[in-house]
């Protein structure tokens, strides 16, 4: 038995653990050979870009951030885009893919992904090839899994940034505005806002107003505050508002977000006489060692990944419904995205102890 193993999408501390762990228990637990798939789907076309993977190869990575195997959030193939005679054309390569995966005779894909590359890997399982999935993105928005890795140590990454921001925003008295990622989800914002103490919290799931915040941030000061610290979701937006979207594709999906620190640390300005920074923390969420968290989580996701294969179950993503690790059929987990409820629990919390959403 032959298997092969790809990161797709954005990478996300822990994708070696993942990798590190599939290899051990292929090679170890059952004997079969693991064939890496260098950078996502696109080693999957032609020419294939593979390497075998052994444990005495994948030692050493357990703690490494990004991915040996590398990766790609635009190798979509069922939608290569290329340039014909100055025109963008869109072709679809997927039998490629299929023939590709047949000829290097894995008996089974691994899809470490996130929702891009999970779609892309339930098509290919109906066009037949034996897939099963390992969920993956520092945003935590994929639905049938209560936690995805990589988003643990973002959150540290995150809060340990509101913890230094506080020190210097304190000494200068001053507003800092951090502007973290997340898409669509206010997961990591929620989080690091509420484990780093930040005063106003702003999320996709709650659409703010500018006013709301700006009475926040002067009650606080008039009360003797001498700084306030904001953490803005990249994917927030006013009410009756729009996100700050940086890159669209030709065919209007959203590519990238980012720009919204700016735009609040702006509209603080001017409704305040208070001063204000913006920080961007950007692909630092991304990058570096995976906290323990992550380590253990990516393992235990490795592991049951080529557990699905020995026990047939493909088609199927590895799930962790604390305290197991089970497993969901990937279909399921690719048709909604696991949002912050706006009434729940952790919001409702924050609130209680005075933090504002800007409603
Ligand atoms: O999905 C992970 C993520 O980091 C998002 O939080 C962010 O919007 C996006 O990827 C950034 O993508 P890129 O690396 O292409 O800038």
């Amino acid at each position: 038995m032959k298997i092969g193993v790809l990161s797709g999408g954005g990478d996300a501390p822990g994708l070696n653990a993942v990798i590190r762990a599939v290899t051990r228990t292929a090679v170890l637990k059952y004997g079969w050979e693991v064939l890496g798939i260098n950078d996502g789907f696109e080693g999957l076309l032609t020419p294939i870009k593979t390497r075998p993977l052994t444990p005495w190869n994948t030692r050493g990575i357990l703690f490494l951030g990004g991915t040996i195997l590398g990766t790609t959030n635009r190798g979509n193939p069922f939608a290569i885009k290329s340039i014909v005679g100055g025109k963008e054309i869109v072709t679809d390569e997927s039998w490629t893919v299929v023939n590709n995966i047949k000829e290097l005779g894995l008996g089974a894909l691994i899809v470490i992904g996130g929702d891009g590359s999970l779609k892309i890997g339930h098509k290919l399982h109906e066009l037949g090839v034996p897939i099963t999935g390992v969920p993956k993105t520092i945003d935590n928005d994929l639905s049938a899994t209560h936690v995805t890795f990589g988003f643990q140590t973002a959150v540290d990454t995150a809060t340990d940034a509101l913890d230094k921001l506080h020190t210097t925003a304190e000494s200068h008295q001053r507003v800092i505005v951090l502007e973290v990622m997340g898409r669509y989800a206010g997961w990591i914002a929620l989080q690091a806002g509420i484990a780093g103490g930040a005063d106003v919290i702003l999320i996709p799931e709650i659409p703010y107003s500018t006013e709301k915040v700006a009475e926040k941030l002067l009650e606080r000061k008039k009360a003797g505050s001498k700084s306030s610290i904001v953490i803005v979701a990249e994917g927030a937006k006013p009410a009756g508002g729009d996100m700050a979207v940086r890159e669209t594709a030709a065919d209007g999906y959203v590519l990238r977000l980012g720009g919204l620190g700016e735009i609040v640390g702006d509209q603080i300005c001017k409704s305040t006489d208070l001063e204000v920074r913006v920080t961007v923390l950007g692909h630092l969420q991304r990058g570096g060692s995976p906290c323990p968290y992550d380590r253990l989580l990516a393992t235990r996701y490795g592991s049951a990944a080529v557990e699905l294969i020995a026990q047939d179950k493909l088609g199927e993503m590895v799930s962790f419904q604390p305290p197991e690790i089970k497993s969901v059929p990937i279909e399921r987990v690719i048709s909604d995205l696991k949002l912050v409820d706006p009434e729940g629990d952790l919001v409702k919390t924050a609130e209680a102890i005075g933090v504002n959403f800007g409603r």
